[in-house]
């Protein structure tokens, strides 16, 4: 039987994505901008990340820093100090993600206006939901990502890692970012999850054509390309999960699809937003840590060198890429009561947004915190997983990828030369390459 639409009904349909543009994006983005050109640090922030060269907006870090602890800018508290972003990120006083109380007019509007498909920070993503449900959603997948089970496919990522090289025409420029950077993750990720090799592409060009749902303040243009780019990947989870409901294989979605089978698992919803989110930010941020690693190692041969001499140093090498130049610059969190940070007041409901990358670069932690050294003795005190209970479940997977992935590349290729033209990505809260020329032997 074919149902028939009203046309109210499409107009509604029409209206939502204009609404949430409306409030998610063109207003923010029209407030900040004003509230940036006055200097308000936070606007700066939001708004620059993407554009701002790497000096300034350190500089940028640096006059946040200056502000205090913890600095009430217009729209948000901003904190740069990593004591206080540690106690920002394991506080019970304050939830994940941003927004209004549910029960005031703007967020209720946003509720009618959420689109029917999955998005990487509304619920029930594991990102923006809390206890008891987090526990839940988390539970059923931590175990694939602990130490061990990650080492168990260390050889295996050595394996792609030279199958990608064998790829690559040497002596020739090519693209890293393309060519390698953003296919490892993808691949681990993707055999870890049972998604077939064929789908690989279309699931890395959905991903990186959504990875700006992160960030606010988007050009209407922008937002249309993130919402398709979000709906059509909502429509491959589902067709993908159906297909592993009926097809089972030895990977960790036809385990989740099973658990929910026999009832102790998750809802349909809540399967597609774990798997979605784990697949997601499986490839999008790792993909920023390989090419942010390149150039630190590129940039700093005498560092390299220390590796030749000692490969011991790998692992805290990564740690040091990852606190130099993290791949996700800030989240933030909300107050659910009247509370303090590092002593100083903050209201209940204000947001805090605490600036991952510049509390790696607290002078009061790491000793000349600008200087990239791999044996830095407390590079991993870097929060550039963040901390608390929603730490990154895949950190010891993005350490493994990063260790092999920079190794094998660099040990095949000493004289990797970095060729000019590269380019940063054009998301704000996610920081890497989005074009990275080079030639492997000069
Ligand atoms: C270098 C690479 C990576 C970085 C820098 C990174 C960073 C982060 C950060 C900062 C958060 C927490 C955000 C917050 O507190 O608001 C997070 C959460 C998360 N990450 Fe990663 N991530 C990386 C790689 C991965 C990988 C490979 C996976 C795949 C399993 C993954 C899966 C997740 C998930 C599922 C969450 C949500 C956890 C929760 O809310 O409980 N990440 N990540």
């Amino acid at each position: 039987m074919t149902t028939v639409k009203r046309p109210s009904e499409g107009l509604v349909a029409r209206a939502k994505p204009v609404v949430r543009w409306g409030i998610g994006h063109a207003l923010p983005r029209t407030v900040l901008r004003v509230a940036a050109r006055r200097g308000d640090l936070q606007a700066r922030l939001v708004t620059d990340s993407d554009r701002l060269p790497t000096t300034a907006l350190h500089e940028l870090f640096d006059d946040i820093r200056r502000s205090g602890p913890v600095h009430k800018a217009g729209f948000a508290h901003l904190t740069a100090a990593h004591p206080a972003v540690r106690q920002l990120l394991t506080s019970n006083d304050f939830r994940s993600g941003v927004g209004a109380p549910d029960d005031r007019l703007i967020s209720r509007v946003l509720r009618w206006s959420a689109s029917d498909y999955l998005h990487p920070v509304a619920p029930p993503s594991l990102l923006v939901t809390e206890p008891p449900d987090h526990t839940r959603y988390r539970k059923l997948v931590t175990r694939v990502f602990t130490v061990r089970a990650v080492e168990n496919l260390r050889a295996r990522t050595e394996q792609i890692a030279h199958e990608l090289l064998d790829t690559i025409e040497a002596d020739r420029p090519v693209d890293l970012v393309e060519t390698y950077c953003s296919l490892l993750p993808v691949t681990v990720i993707a055999e870890i999850l049972g998604v077939p090799p064929e789908q690989r592409r279309r699931v890395l060009e959905l991903g990186t054509a959504a990875a700006p749902s992160l960030d606010m303040g988007l050009s209407w243009r922008q937002f249309r390309t993130v919402d398709a780019a979000l709906a059509a990947f909502d429509r491959w989870l589902a067709e993908h999960l159906d297909h592993l409901r009926a097809n089972p294989g030895d990977n960790l979605l036809s385990q989740l699809a099973a658990a929910r089978e026999d009832g102790v698992g998750l809802t349909d919803i809540e399967l597609k937003a774990t798997a979605g989110l784990v697949l997601a930010a499986g490839f999008e941020t790792t993909v920023n840590l390989l090419g942010n690693g390149i150039t630190l190692l590129h940039d700093n041969p005498g560092q390299l060198e220390v590796l030749r001499q000692d490969p011991a140093h790998w692992p805290n090498a990564v740690d040091e890429a990852l606190r130099v130049d993290p791949p996700v610059l800030l989240t933030a969190r909300t107050s659910l009561r009247h509370t303090t940070v590092a002593g100083v007041r903050v209201p209940k409901d204000a947001v805090v947004v605490g600036v991952l990358a510049a509390a790696n670069r607290d002078a009061d932690v790491f000793e000349d915190p600008a200087r990239f050294d791999v044996t830095r003795p407390n590079a991993r005190d870097h929060v550039s997983f963040s901390a608390g209970r929603h730490y990154c479940l895949g950190a010891a997977l993005a350490r493994m990828e990063g260790e092999v992935g920079l190794r094998t590349l660099f040990d095949r290729y000493p004289n990797l030369r970095l060729l000019p033209g590269a380019t940063r990505r054009a998301t704000r809260i996610l920081r890497g390459y989005e074009r990275l020329p080079a030639v492997l032997k000069p």
